[in-house]
């Protein structure tokens, strides 16, 4: 879709369908008032006029999540409909650029669809959406404001691109294919790079704990790692670490068939890092980011890794398998030690499908925020809220701690029987995290957002893009 505001020239542009937003409790003033409260007209509400090529949708308050969800149910409304065209005047909360991000969002991300195996293609219509100069409350809106529409598209943009990556079929989304999806990206951002390390890098680098869980798979893993460096003065050095397991069967733990379902969604958190290092550059924020991605399989077969192997990870702390599902861990422990050592980011921040008791615990909408500074999670928490995605902080405690120890190895991949899954894997992972990093150092646990089984806001069923824009909203709070 283009998106432009109406210029000075152009009062009259012509459109196929108008959108208007209103505030629940002020239809007194509108010409259809009769008819909206004939259909019952209320808060949450969107009725559709196609007979005067009009829907109206109610925004309840002015936040910037209510605008997006408010754009995605106009598009749901008119989808059926042949329409090129739209005006409307946007809803505008108490940040004027912010909202027409939003609004921007709420269009694209509710119009993606994947259908590259479908036969019969169904596609939104709508071509362009043009923009009143003035707020659907009536207050005019600064011509400054526009530049929200390139970030929002860019925003959105990102995220289809991952969900893109996270519908693809496992058959056709091998780690090699992250490979070339990586290289494409850093060949089309001329401020992107990108390096690439197969099974014989892993080895030289003593990451045993990543080789091991994609030992049995005639796919290489690969560690792929993509750097942007901003035009002038980066400020921060951030580091994304993501699990990308391309396919989780669980291996020789396997997964019964309704849970491996839909385990290609197990690349999730790496897509995501991949989506994060797209937006960052193409916003030219003012950071140094790197994306570092975990890419492997988790198969079974005469060569895979077991229940009972131990494993001498890259920073040498020492792994008791006891269920080669917990997987995501131990390539996400070389990984994590791999960015901190060749990095040395200022933060460091892992987002990984890791665990179901994540969507137990949370349900299938809130990301898991873990690390070991209480602060941190807090911040990122408030300022990626901002991004419309959920999440809840999950606190450790000492108890929890021990319960990770070995009697063989120094630790163990689970807790066998054992209670707060999410947070023992968070345990797990701190254990890869150096003193120096402690206060550094988020884990976002994506297992619940990264997948929709239904759809729900702007998600259609499949990948979400969780993540990305979580962390971008973050990075621009911090750019502030
Ligand atoms: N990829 C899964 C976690 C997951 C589950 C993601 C559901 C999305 C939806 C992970 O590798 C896994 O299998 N974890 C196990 C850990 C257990 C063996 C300690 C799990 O959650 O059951
Ligand atoms: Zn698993
Ligand atoms: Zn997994």
């Amino acid at each position: 879709m283009k998106y432009r505001f109406i210029d000075e020239k152009d009062k009259k542009p012509s459109y196929d369908y108008s959108i208007l937003f209103i505030n629940g409790n002020s239809i007194d003033k509108i010409d259809d008032v009769e008819v909206l409260k004939m259909m019952g007209f209320e808060e949450g509400s969107v009725v559709d006029l196609p007979s005067s090529r009009k829907v109206y949708v109610s925004v309840s308050d002015m936040e910037l999540e209510t605008i997006r969800l408010a754009a995605a149910k106009a598009v749901k409304a008119i989808a059926k409909h042949d329409i090129k065209s739209v005006f409307l005047a946007p809803p505008i909360a108490s940040d004027e650029e912010a909202s027409i991000v939003a609004l921007v969002e709420g269009f694209e991300l509710s119009s993606y669809e994947f259908n590259k195996y479908k036969s019969k293609k169904v596609k939104v219509s709508i071509e362009e959406v043009i923009f009143d100069n003035v707020s659907s409350e009536g207050k005019s809106i600064d011509p400054k404001s526009a530049s929200g529409i390139d970030k929002g598209v860019i925003l959105a943009g990102a995220t289809n691109y991952v969900r893109d990556i996270v519908n693809e079929m496992p058959q056709v989304y091998t780690p090699l294919k992250m490979e070339e999806d990586a290289k494409a990206l850093a060949d089309s951002h001329a401020n992107i790079t990108v390096e690439s390390f197969g099974r014989d890098y892993l080895r030289e680098e003593g990451m045993n704990a990543f080789l091991a869980v994609g030992q049995s798979s005639p796919n290489e893993p690969k560690l792929i790692h993509l750097t942007y460096i901003p035009s002038e003065g980066a400020k921060e050095k951030y580091a994304f670490v993501g699990k990308g397991v391309t396919y989780d069967s669980g291996g020789l733990s396997l997964k019964p068939n309704s849970s491996m379902i839909h385990m290609k969604s197990d690349k999730g958190g790496a897509a995501a890092a991949l989506g994060i290092i797209k937006a960052a550059a193409e916003l030219n924020l003012p950071f140094e980011v790197h994306s570092v991605l975990g890419c492997t399989e988790n198969m079974i077969g005469s060569s895979a890794y077991k229940p009972d192997d131990i494993i001498v990870s890259r920073s040498k702390v020492t792994i008791e398998v006891l269920n080669t599902d917990a997987e995501g861990r131990l390539v996400l422990a070389d990984c994590l030690s791999w960015a901190q050592d060749k990095i040395k980011p200022d933060y460091i921040v892992d987002l990984a499908t890791l665990t179901g008791a994540c969507v137990v615990g949370l349900g299938s909408y809130t990301t898991g925020i873990l690390g070991k500074n209480f602060d941190l999670q807090m911040d990122y928490k408030l300022s990626s809220k901002q991004s419309g995605e959920l999440g809840t902080v999950l606190e450790s405690n000492p108890y929890l701690e021990k319960s990770v120890e070995s009697s063989i190895a120094d630790i163990k991949n689970v807790v066998i029987n054992g209670t707060g899954g999410s947070i023992t894997a968070g345990i797990f992972l701190s254990k890869f995290i150096k003193k120096e990093y402690e206060d550094k150092w988020l884990h976002l646990d994506i297992a619940g957002p990264a997948f929709a089984e239904s759809e729900w806001g702007y998600n259609p069923v499949g990948g979400t893009g969780a993540g990305v824009r979580a962390n971008i909203y973050y990075l621009m709070e911090k750019a502030k």
